[in-house]
């Protein structure tokens, strides 16, 4: 465990020394496809995983790996272009390292996207849903073994995963900019193949409005932590028990190109506004 600690401590040193001027008052993880958020930032410094040490590397086309610091409607942001999956054989731990490691940093908000699958009927392809809840089927918890006591106690709180305020801030922004955003609920499954028709049902039965590889573990961390979290997810294709989408990975980031525009517009105002 101090190991870990001292992995982070190290970790959080490298990065700090890019940060050259404020503290971030968000970090923001970037999804399949939504890669187009990274020309909102006027740059102030880039550091590609590689050479950040400790940092878990992407293996995923279509996710690169850089960290980007410099500010976004001239509020300062710590991006994370590119993240990295369960499924590609990581540990929870390294899946959530960066989590830890912007804690460390002192950035108290977070804000994530993905791709995901929607089971809900009253949505299309190219929506965005506004996580709301999720729930966790993963088969490994990301705060399993001994507890990190300097960064949060071992049974947290989950009642309130997502931020209200930032929720309501996100859809009073929508609201004003005439988009239509839908709110739900995102269930984790580890892939890395795409759901059955079958799945799709399960996932719809359980609750959830859709369906997605990431995520999860990252806010269970950052909550850990008490960062406040949102969540945008895009929805890239739609299943359900009758329904076989023939998903590609292709197809998921085409679906994502579309939604761009509408998720660039949210998170931008997002970070303008929220106090
Ligand atoms: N499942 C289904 N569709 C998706 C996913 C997923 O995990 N990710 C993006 N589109």
């Amino acid at each position: 465990m101090q190991q870990y600690y001292d992995k982070i401590n190290e970790t959080a040193r490298i990065i700090q020394s890019y940060i050259t001027e404020h503290t971030p008052e968000f970090a923001i993880i970037l999804g399949s496809g939504l890669s187009k958020l990274e020309d909102e930032v006027e740059v102030i410094s880039e550091i590609k995983y590689q050479n950040i040490p400790n940092f878990p590397k992407s293996t995923v086309s279509g996710h690169k790996g850089k960290l980007i610091y410099g500010k976004i409607q001239n509020r300062y942001v710590l991006m994370m272009a590119g993240r990295v999956h369960y499924y590609e054989g990581y540990s929870m731990q390294e899946v959530t390292f960066p989590i830890r490691v912007f804690a460390q940093l002192g950035i108290k908000r977070l804000i994530l996207s993905n791709a995901s699958g929607g089971v809900n009927p009253n949505f299309s392809i190219g929506d965005v849903m506004i996580i709301r809840d999720h729930i966790n089927l993963f088969p490994e918890h990301p705060l399993r073994g001994k507890n990190l006591d300097l960064y949060g106690v071992r049974f947290p709180d989950m009642s309130k995963p997502y931020s209200h305020a930032m929720i309501a801030e996100l859809e009073k922004i929508a609201q004003e900019n005439n988009i239509k955003v839908q709110k739900g609920v995102y269930v984790g499954l580890q892939g890395p193949s795409f759901e059955t028709p079958a799945e799709y049902g399960m996932v719809r039965i359980l609750g959830g409005d859709a369906v997605g590889m990431s995520t999860v573990p990252e806010v269970i961390v950052a909550r850990h932590q008490l960062m406040e979290v949102c969540a945008l997810s895009v929805i890239t294709d739609l299943g359900g028990p009758e329904i076989s989408p023939d998903v590609s990975h292709e197809e998921v980031l085409n679906a994502a190109n579309i939604a761009m525009p509408n998720v660039i517009l949210l998170v931008k105002n997002l970070i303008k506004n929220y106090k």
